[in-house]
This record gives structure tokens, sequence and C-alpha cells, in this order.
């Protein structure tokens, strides 16, 4: 998202997990060994399901490789679900893991304009909120948490619906419609999106996707911006 979208005046990219800094900083200290170690490692589902069944190692350029290998590798996740392999009959979904090895110069020049934060979703609401913030929240999927870091609860959902009616910013929040969410923000505005998800080839070959929608909370009216 971050990378996607265009550049802000202040941008602020908050994940209580360091795996990103962690990454960038190896990505930096260790270029071309880590680059040499990504390029070097075949697309293949035994060794991203050795993987990802394996802790992270402690060496750091390993460890780097290994996070960015299965964050490539792997279908986008929806809805929380754990995802597997990605592969396919029409795309070669080797030479996209390679193109993004290849662009990873172009990652680190647009994520040094972004400041890193590694805190709690509590903190980065209390410091950056200001009349003139947006806050884009994309929270582990409720009922799904245990697929995220950071032990996230039903609690914490909650807690995290009381602060954004709070904050003098705007706020758009992503989530899946389940009751439970849904209620928490019933007075906010809504704009949800049918996603077709799984793996891309199947759209390639006229094959069925899985549909979820993908629900948008806002705190501010979207027809007005
Ligand atoms: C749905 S994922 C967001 C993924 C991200 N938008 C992306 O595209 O990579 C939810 C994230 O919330 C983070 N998280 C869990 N508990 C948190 C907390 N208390 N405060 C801040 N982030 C937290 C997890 O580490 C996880 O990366």
């Amino acid at each position: 998202m971050t990378v996607a979208k265009e550049r802000s005046k202040v941008e602020i990219f908050n994940d209580l997990d360091s795996e990103l800094l962690d990454f960038l900083m190896t990505l930096r200290n260790n270029k071309t060994e880590l680059i040499d170690a990504l390029l070097s490692l075949p697309t293949s589902r035994a060794l991203y399901d050795k993987f990802v069944h394996e802790p992270l190692p402690a060496d750091p350029i390993e460890r780097a490789a290994r996070w960015f290998y299965k964050l490539r590798q792997k279908i986008i996740p929806t809805n929380g679900a754990a995802s597997g392999f990605r592969y396919g009959k029409i795309k070669n979904s080797a030479i996209d893991y390679k193109n993004a090895v290849h662009r990873l110069d172009a990652f680190e020049r647009r994520m040094s304009s972004v400041l890193l934060e590694c805190l709690d979703f509590r903190e980065v609401i209390s410091r950056y909120d200001s009349g003139s913030t947006l806050f884009f929240i994309d929270p582990p999927y409720y009922g799904k948490e245990k697929y995220y870091f950071g032990g996230f609860n039903k609690f914490l959902h909650m807690e995290l619906a009381r602060m954004l009616h709070q904050i003098q910013g705007k706020c758009l929040v992503t989530y899946y419609g389940d009751p439970f969410i849904l209620d928490l923000y019933r007075d906010f505005h809504v704009r949800t999106i049918d996603a077709r998800v799984g793996a891309v080839v199947k759209a390639d070959l006229g094959e069925k996707r899985r549909k979820e929608t993908e629900y948008f909370f806002m705190n501010y009216d979207p027809n007005t911006l």
C-alpha cells in the first residue's frame, strides 16, 4: 500500500513487527550478498514449504532472504487465511519473483522517504493524530489473529474502534464483514469491494475464483473529499 500510493508530505508506516525494518537494514548493509542470496534461491514449492515450517534463521542475510522469499512466493493471503505457494500455468511465477528482487533498489528508494515505526497502534494513533492526519489501518482480521504477529484479540479490536471514534484526523479501516466488526463501525461511512481471490492463474484460465467482500470503514464522507 505505502509503495503503491502517491507520496505525501509526511508518511509514516507502522507495524509492531520489525521484520520490514530488519529487511531494509540488511538491504543497506549487505545489498550485494542479499540480492545474490535471493536470486540464487530456486522458485520451488518444497523449498517454500520448508521455509514456512522453519523458524527464521539468526544470520541477518539468510533471515532477510527467507522473509522476502516467503512474502513473494505465496498467494496474497485473504481474510487472514493461511495461503499457499504461488504457482501458475499462464504466469511465470519464477520470473515474477526474480523481477521483484530486481526492483529492490526502487523499493529501498521509495521507503527512504517514509518514517518507519514499530509501535503498538495505540501509541501511533496518539502520537500522530492531528486535524490533517489520514490513518490507513489494516488490522489483523477478526478471528484470524493467530496468523499475524502481535497477539491481537477481541479487546484490541474494540480498543482500536474506540480510539478511531475519538481522533481529530481521518481514518480508513479495512476488514472483512464479520457482524462484530460491522457493529463496531456501524456509524462510519462504508464502502465495499467484492474481490476475487485465489490464484491469478485461475482468472487467466477463466476459472472461478473465490469472492470475498472487503469493507472500508471511514469516519468521513468519501464523496466530500
Ligand atoms: C493485516 S496485517 C497488515 C499487513 C500490511 N497492510 C501489509 O500489506 O503488509 C496486520 C498487521 O498488524 C500487525 N500488528 C499486530 N498487532 C499489532 C499492534 N498491537 N499494533 C500494531 N500493529 C500490529 C501485524 O504484525 C500485521 O503485520
